[in-house]
């Protein structure tokens, strides 16, 4: 919710407002707000016909009084225009939250609604120092699909920064995704290299969604798919000539990684590479670069026992694993980083 004036963000310079009311009150139920507006259908309505609070209260069959209270903060913020009688979409939900626009993060927001209902227990975690239960023991069918598809949402975001720097040699043969989720990557890169063919390792709930997205792009011929958990599997040695890690480390504690690294290295043949990609924290940088990796930490915490790594720790396991060449190559997207790290 970006909704401070000049003069209020003069003022909060010189700290003369208690900010901690404005990041405790309003940014929270706003972020709420958002994620049940787009739930309740306000923005997909909205993207058919302008209408006005009593049409749309009649067309998401809402009460009026709900519509009233929604409406003017979404206008507030730049979701929503409003031209005295109708409202319609601003620039910012047009392209971001409508399901005909390719930069929709629809289904990246309803994982952040399932995310919220955790963070009700994120007091007990911190006491204890890890989550009271953690996902992959009690999430329903629908939530397993719910988390896929929000991964695939932000992966969509992901790769058109990603893929000018995640650069395979012509003749590629075999890639392991592991904790690959939606496939999205690995459906990209079978595309770009025709002699490549991938294996996408993952919790079967998650690979029943997958299932469905590499049937969509006709390459079940090219994808195969491995249930497994990930800790307790033993992948084919030396057989892959490049791994991904994608968005997984920040899911294991420091003890997790070491194994997990050296699991990976020993998947890899002579020369083949593992590209790691993660929000990764880092002192120096500022403003979101610096405060979305540590929240994305603090969730995971409360998620899975998971945390938020710097490139020098990815590197030491990696050294560790008997990787070499590691290099750190960040994205323009806020803490998103890529490392690459190979076998030789
Ligand atoms: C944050 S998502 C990342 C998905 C994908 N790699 C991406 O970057 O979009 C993490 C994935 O790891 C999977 N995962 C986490 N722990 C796992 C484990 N122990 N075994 C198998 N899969 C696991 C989850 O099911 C989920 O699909």
């Amino acid at each position: 919710m970006r909704s401070f004036t000049y003069k209020e963000l003069l003022a909060s310079q010189f700290n003369l407002l208690p900010i901690a009311i404005y990041d405790a009150f309003p940014s929270v139920l706003f972020g709420r707000l958002l994620v049940v507006a787009t739930k309740l259908g306000v923005f997909e309505s909205l993207s058919e016909r302008e209408q006005t609070s009593a049409e749309l209260a009649s067309s998401l069959s809402l009460p009026l009084k709900s519509i009233e209270l929604m409406l003017p903060p979404l206008t507030a913020t730049h979701y929503l225009k409003n031209n005295g009688v109708r409202y319609a979409l601003a620039p910012q939900a047009a392209k971001w939250l409508t399901k005909s626009s390719p930069h929709y993060i629809g289904n990246f927001l309803a994982y952040i609604e399932l995310l919220h209902s955790h963070w009700i227990y994120l007091e007990k975690t911190l006491k204890q120092g890890n989550p009271p239960k953690v996902y992959p023991e009690f999430f329903t069918m629908k939530e397993w699909e719910t988390y896929t598809l929000g991964m695939m949402d932000l992966a969509k975001l992901i790769m058109p920064r990603l893929m000018p720097k995640l650069r395979l040699p012509t003749d590629v043969r075999t890639l392991l995704d592991v904790c690959g989720s939606h496939g999205l990557y690995s459906i990209e890169l079978v595309k770009r290299h025709p002699n490549l063919t991938a294996t996408i390792a993952d919790f079967p709930q998650v690979l029943e969604t997958t299932k469905g997205i590499i049937s969509k792009h006709k390459l079940q011929h090219r994808i195969s798919l491995v249930p497994c958990d990930v800790t307790r599997t033993t992948f084919k040695s030396e057989e892959y000539d490049i791994v991904l890690a994608f968005n997984i480390i920040h899911g294991f504690d420091k003890e997790g990684n070491k194994r997990f690294l050296q699991s990976i290295a020993s998947a890899l043949r002579l020369k083949g590479k593992v590209f790691i990609l993660d929000e990764l924290s880092d002192e120096r940088s500022s403003g979101v670069n610096r405060v979305l990796p540590l929240m994305v930490g603090l969730n995971l915490l409360n998620e899975i026992g998971g945390s938020v790594y710097s490139f020098e720790e990815v590197r030491a396991w990696c050294e560790q694993a008997g990787l070499h060449h590691v290099q750190h190559h960040p994205l323009s997207l806020p803490g998103v980083s890529l490392v690459s790290a190979s076998k030789s």
